[in-house]
């Protein structure tokens, strides 16, 4: 019994892949799962709310409340309840009122509140996997951290022969099975991230700051949370932070004083940093309370530098605990990224060169090579930045183990 004592939501919405939420839901329960079953209106179209009763050994939810007695059915306490939320199969249009926000059954709002990992298993036809629609919603959940088991690829309930197939129950059950079972190497440890950009104030209208979407310093986030740590995830005014997870408490900062002030704030307790953040290096001298007025024919702004925030934490630096920074450079990439590690203390140094394509700002990948304070360094693939966040965190662990 692999999954004894687990709580899991079983998300069905209508497909016709929904037949195979029976064996499903069967698989888990027989691994010694709770399942209780979210169906969306249109699934119970696919499959009958009695046969997933008898096998879940719960009642079907579906309404918000039940209209024989009105009881309502909480899907606050439903996303409390559960270990995991699986919704298998996904259709098409459920995945993309997932991806904005859409909260019109039970099933999503059910979504919107859990506070438990999330994972979906999409099932439609190959045209509509294909849809630039779906890949791009498809894409928006797994930055948000849910996990998407793949479509297989074989024959659809359209008679045509492509990718789109939900995933057989078995696999889908080994999924969870073996996300349950992983070892959880950070479990116990507290971990702190800067990241996005910071804004340095020029007047009440005006700043300096960069293109740092915050994707990287997210994709850890989520990645350090699956590992067991408890997260410090310091961030400036990005585009993305992590969803709401309660392995993650979210510090929202402005500038690099700010983001300064915070991390010696939070350091002392954590056992690992890394600074993800791409903080401005200077910042204006004075800045106006009032709005500059566009009266002289030209304005020379004075900038000063900012603290070094990486600097600062690796002078204080006790040993047991683990800095980690980040350094983008277009020249002569290895050798200023080692004179970075040393300079700022760091153990490690994850490098990536602006004159590689699909790396650093705004972009979904990344293509990293992590260098170590003892000479080891590992140059790894352009990947999403999500394995690469696995790469930084399995390279960490293992100064743990
Ligand atoms: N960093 C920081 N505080 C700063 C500047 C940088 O904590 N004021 C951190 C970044 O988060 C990153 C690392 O230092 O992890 C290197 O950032 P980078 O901007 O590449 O380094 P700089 O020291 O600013 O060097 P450069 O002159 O190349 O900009």
């Amino acid at each position: 019994m692999r999954l004894a004592g687990k709580h899991i939501i079983l998300g069905i919405t209508g497909s016709i892949a929904a037949y195979k939420a029976a064996s499903l839901t069967r698989l888990l329960v027989k691994e010694g799962a709770e399942v209780k079953v979210i169906m969306t209106p249109l699934a119970k179209e696919f499959i009958t709310p009695l046969t997933l009763a008898t096998l879940s050994k719960n009642p079907i939810l579906v309404d918000f409340f039940n209209p024989e007695n009105g009881d309502w059915n909480s899907h606050v306490d439903l996303g409390l309840w559960a270990d995991l939320y699986l919704i298998a199969p996904a259709s098409a249009n459920t995945i993309g009122k997932m991806a904005h926000g859409i909260a019109d059954n039970l099933l999503l709002t059910t979504y919107l509140s859990a506070k438990c990992p999330v994972m979906v298993a999409p099932a439609m036809d190959l045209d509509m996997y294909n849809h630039q629609t779906t890949q791009d919603n498809i894409a928006t959940l797994k930055r948000y951290g849910n996990v998407v088991i793949e479509a297989a690829t074989g024959e659809l309930a359209s008679g045509l022969t492509g990718k789109g197939r939900m995933e057989e129950p078995e696999k889908i059950l080994e999924v969870v099975v073996s996300f349950f079972n992983s070892k959880k190497r950070f479990l116990g440890k507290k971990v702190l991230i800067t990241s996005g950009p910071t804004y340095e104030h020029i007047d009440p209208v005006r700043f300096i700051g960069n293109y740092s979407s915050g994707k990287m310093g997210t994709a850890l986030a989520y990645k350090f949370a699956e590992e067991g740590a408890e997260v410090i995830f310091i961030s400036g005014p990005a585009a993305v932070f992590p969803n709401s997870n309660p392995s993650i408490k979210i510090i929202n900062v402005t500038s690099a004083q700010q983001m300064l002030d915070s991390s010696l704030q939070h350091f002392g307790s954590v056992d690992v940093a890394i600074m993800a953040a791409a903080v401005a290096d200077f910042t204006p001298e004075n800045s106006s309370t009032l709005k500059i007025k566009r009266e002289a024919d030209d304005l020379v702004l004075k900038l000063k530098p900012t603290a070094d925030i990486a600097s600062t934490l690796g002078s204080k630096k006790h040993s047991g605990q683990i800095l980690v920074g980040f350094a983008l450079e277009t020249n002569d990439e290895v050798v200023n990224a080692k004179k970075k590690l040393e300079k700022k203390n760091l153990d490690f140094i994850v490098l990536n060169s602006l004159n590689d394509s699909g790396a650093g700002f705004g972009y979904d990948t990344n293509k990293v090579t992590i260098i170590d304070n003892k000479g080891t360094s590992n140059t790894f693939e352009l990947k999403s930045k999500t394995e690469v966040a696995s790469d930084i965190v399995d390279v960490i662990s293992k100064r743990f183990i």
